[in-house]
């Protein structure tokens, strides 16, 4: 079933869990989310990048679709750091039910009205939208870009960002970052922080870079506010370093029916499990789909 993400979060918030938003750059992880999603009776979102959509085409998403509206347990398809009005337009365009509208490079007003017109134009057609405020960092490797800095969301300003743009879930910067943590790096989630925006602004809140962070950070993180944790890395790393052990195997091995199972089974475990720390496990059964 898919359903946009106001409607998704809604019940996340309302019941303090957190969905998962997994990156799938590819057919292989859309497998991974659902076999997890169903597995788990779970909610999901599959989310795509710009730098994905641009591997993957545009017609992939019709896939994705096709996918998610089969399958028993509610899904969003979400675009992850849109970065224009054209990405905007062009998800839409592809029939994801929820976009990212990243402006959180400009200053303060700027990021408003770049946001606020994303929202008029996303609304329209009962998409969704996130914004984001502050900065989230970025880690060697990751395609998923941030800035060097982290600049954490201030909690006044989030209030009037939230007011102002009339967003429906806010990404916020409480010390998280894209990718593997080098050893020298802090990468505390700032609860006190995210307690203070919490306090403030009363719609969901999303923690991006969601891999490498202590279990006991993010259970913390999802008492306070967070109803949307994206995770790209820790999966893709699950499917990959399987991949490679079963390519090192089978030096001749070329079929992909038969290099590709061990490396999905291996990512799909690692879904559930998150799925399992984020607290939407057996949460599909709260979602009333035919009231929506
Ligand atoms: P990780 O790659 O750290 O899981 O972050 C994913 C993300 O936040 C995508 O927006």
């Amino acid at each position: 079933m898919l359903i946009n993400m106001r409607d998704l979060l809604k019940v996340a918030y309302e019941n303090k869990f957190a969905v998962g938003s997994f990156n799938v750059a590819n057919s292989e992880f859309v497998k991974v989310v659902i076999n997890a999603a169903e597995a788990q009776n779970s909610p999901a979102i599959m989310q795509i990048h710009p730098n994905e959509i641009d591997l993957v085409t545009d017609s992939f998403v019709a896939y994705v679709r096709e996918a998610a509206s089969k399958s028993k347990v509610p899904f969003v398809i979400h675009l992850d750091h849109g970065a224009s009005i054209k990405d905007i337009t062009r998800s839409i365009r592809n029939g994801y039910t929820s976009v990212m509208m990243d402006a959180s490079h400009l200053p303060f007003e700027e990021n408003i009205a770049a946001t606020r017109e994303a929202v008029e134009l996303a609304h329209l057609v009962d998409v969704s939208v996130e914004g984001e405020l502050g900065t989230i960092g970025s880690n060697e490797g990751s395609s998923e870009g941030g800035a060097d800095e982290i600049l954490y969301t201030n909690p006044d300003e989030a209030a009037i960002f939230v007011e102002q743009t009339g967003i429906d879930t806010l990404a916020v910067a409480v010390g998280t970052s894209h990718g593997i943590y080098p050893q020298t790096k802090d990468h505390s989630i700032k609860i006190d922080r995210l307690q203070q925006i919490h306090e403030k602004v009363k719609i969901p809140l999303v923690l991006h870079g969601g891999s490498d962070n202590p279990d006991e950070e993010i259970r913390e993180a999802v008492k306070h506010g967070i109803a949307k944790i994206n995770l790209s890395t820790d999966m893709k790393r699950a499917f990959y370093n399987q991949l490679r052990k079963t390519l090192d195997a089978n030096p001749n091995a070329y079929e992909p029916d038969f290099l590709m199972p061990e490396a999905t089974q291996a990512a799909t475990e690692l879904v559930k499990k998150k799925m399992d720390l984020f607290g939407s496990t057996g949460k599909a059964s709260l979602y009333k789909l035919g009231e929506l």
